[in-house]
């Protein structure tokens, strides 16, 4: 069983979505396990959700100190876990290079846009004040850059009709919701493959 690290920074929508994942037949059943749970903002929705659920959970605020000093508490709260995987599940940090280095290639996030058309915030609303017909989720590596890492997974989403950015965001989160736990299940595997 894998062992998943998910860092939120708010409502944890798509943490809750893994977790359910990750019952019996889910995407997840029998090949992964949320070990944390961490947030930068001690009032994130997600924190609440993940301790209902038995999930250890650990908090770091990240202001008034120096970004290095923050992530080398994240690290030493997050590596007891052992995790085979770092979820960023709507956590709003850049992270450095400190931190990418240190779980190269084991840190996956997902954005609410093409990463190649928009990166950074509001991914729905950008969508939204376009009127576009059709947007795309990403599921991709993290880096050093903001939202540049190396695409897993891009899944689109209907937006024919949409009259709202609320209506936005609940078709995409719905499409979130699926796709996160498929790419986390399809990285996991190729983990395997790797060190087998
Ligand atoms: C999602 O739209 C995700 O794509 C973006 O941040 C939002 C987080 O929502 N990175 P939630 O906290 O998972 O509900």
């Amino acid at each position: 069983m894998k062992r998943l690290a998910v860092l939120l920074s708010g409502r944890g929508s798509n943490m809750e979505a893994i977790l359910g994942h990750t019952r019996p037949s889910g995407t997840l059943d029998g090949i992964a396990q949320i070990a944390v749970v961490a947030a930068n903002q001690p009032e994130a929705g997600g924190l609440t959700i993940a301790a209902e659920a038995g999930i250890p959970t650990r908090v770091i605020p990240h202001r008034k100190q120096p970004r290095r000093q923050f992530e080398r508490r994240l690290i030493a709260a997050l590596d007891p876990f052992s995790p085979d995987l770092i979820v960023l599940a709507g956590f709003m940090r850049r992270l450095s290079p400190l931190f990418v280095s240190h779980y190269k290639n084991r840190i996956v996030n997902i954005h609410p846009a093409d990463t190649r058309l928009h990166q950074g915030l509001d991914g729905y609303r950008w969508a939204f004040e376009r009127g576009l017909q059709e947007s795309f989720v990403t599921v991709h590596l993290v880096d050093e850059g903001l939202d540049t890492g190396p695409i897993i997974g891009r899944h689109p989403i209907d937006l024919t009709g949409c009259q709202s950015l609320a209506e936005v965001e609940r078709r995409g989160l719905a499409v979130e919701h699926q796709f996160y736990s498929a790419m986390i299940r399809h990285l996991l595997e190729k983990q395997e493959l790797s060190e087998g």
